[in-house]
């Protein structure tokens, strides 16, 4: 019981988490990396994004391959992230586009749909 009270308020002091510098990652944390998606290039990705922010900040996006590589580009535009060699953002982003791909049906173009709609 008391325990899943201190989950919940690291749960909601993620945004704040975020803005913290990269040293506070090293600090123990709740996120575990075999909490997300399995697939290849987990414990890469998870490593590397969550040094900055908690991985549930990634985790929460749905993006094709090409968005999670323009979103990785802006990372290393507006939020200071290291350049990554070739083959290790290649490692980042298989796992990411197969981990969290797009949550809007096919075709759906990532638009809202009406639940109550025959699809
Ligand atoms: C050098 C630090 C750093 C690294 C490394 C980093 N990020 Fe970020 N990222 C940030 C900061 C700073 C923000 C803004 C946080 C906020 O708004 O709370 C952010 C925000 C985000 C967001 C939210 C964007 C939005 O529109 O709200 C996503 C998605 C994201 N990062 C993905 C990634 C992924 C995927 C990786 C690993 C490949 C990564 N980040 C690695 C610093 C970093």
């Amino acid at each position: 019981m008391r325990l899943s009270i201190v989950a919940l308020a690291l749960l909601l002091a993620g945004p704040a988490v975020a803005q913290r510098p990269p040293a506070a990652a090293f600090a123990p944390e709740a996120e575990d990396p075999t909490t997300f998606p399995d697939f290849p290039g987990r414990d890469e990705t998870f490593g590397f994004c969550a040094a900055c922010h908690g991985f549930k900040l990634v985790a929460a996006q749905g993006m094709t391959r090409e968005q999670w590589d323009g979103s990785l580009t802006w990372m290393t535009v507006r939020h200071a992230m290291p350049e990554l060699e070739k083959a290790e953002r290649d490692v980042i982003l298989d796992y990411l586009a197969k981990a969290f791909p797009p949550k809007a049906p096919e075709g759906g173009r990532g638009g809202w749909r009406n639940p109550f709609q025959p699809q």
